[in-house]
């Protein structure tokens, strides 16, 4: 991290040097070790089929990773490049079929359309700025082929303004993604992390179209 990055206070979260300050000062709270149990859960009892799958906001890359452990073709994004790094680091990797790449999620539509089966989102969504949420439905969209799986474990699902992480509530979740999505499941974990349990809201839906 660049020592003159301007205070986190000064930084908006838009910008990657917010996230690599938290990552710097560790300070990053949301890091589970491991990949995400209602994930798990949920691959072992309903996997979308095999494909392209981008997992967005990846961090340390522990979804990604078990994506790829389980025959998927996968792209972890994001643009800290400390959370990249050590992605890359951790590896995982069998045969050729995890990358890694340091990106801002909004661009991806430049360089991706159309391109992925599967679309994996926890803690990412949370932590951009709530007034971009319609940009990141847009985002998704373009990215995933039509038809593709959007599948997401939106987190914390209660009141209030403030963040990151900016809550959200279900009714948001259905207005923003409901006109281009049919939700094949949505429900509440029951295997979230502690401090998580209650207020996590799992969707898997289906691309329908713009
Ligand atoms: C709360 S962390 C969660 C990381 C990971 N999903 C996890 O659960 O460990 C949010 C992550 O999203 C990344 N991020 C935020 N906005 C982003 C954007 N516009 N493009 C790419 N990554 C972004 C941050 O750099 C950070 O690594």
């Amino acid at each position: 991290m660049n020592p003159n990055n301007p205070p986190l206070s000064e930084l908006s979260v838009d910008d990657p040097r917010f996230w690599e300050t938290l990552y710097h000062n560790e300070e990053d709270h949301w890091e589970l070790g491991s990949s995400a149990p209602p994930l798990v859960s949920h691959l072992r009892k309903d996997p979308p089929p095999k494909g392209k799958v981008a997992v967005l906001g990846c961090g340390r890359g522990h979804d990604a990773r078990l994506f790829s452990q389980l025959g998927y073709d996968v792209w972890g994004f994001d643009f800290s490049e400390t959370a990249i790094n050590e992605a890359q680091k951790i590896g995982g990797d069998q045969d050729g079929h995890l990358r890694f790449e340091c990106r801002d999620i909004f661009k991806l539509p430049e360089i991706y359309p159309a391109f992925f089966d599967v679309i994996w989102e926890y803690t990412c969504f949370c932590a951009i700025d709530p007034k971009r949420r319609p940009d990141y439905v847009q985002t998704v969209l373009q990215i995933l082929k039509p038809g593709g799986h959007f599948l997401a474990n939106f987190w914390p699902v209660r009141d209030g303004t403030g963040g990151p992480p900016f809550p959200v509530q279900r009714s948001e979740i259905e207005r923003l993604f409901g006109p281009y999505f049919s939700f094949l499941t949505a429900y509440e974990p029951s295997n979230s992390v502690r401090g998580r349990q209650g207020k996590e809201w799992f969707v898997h839906a289906r691309h329908v179209g713009y």
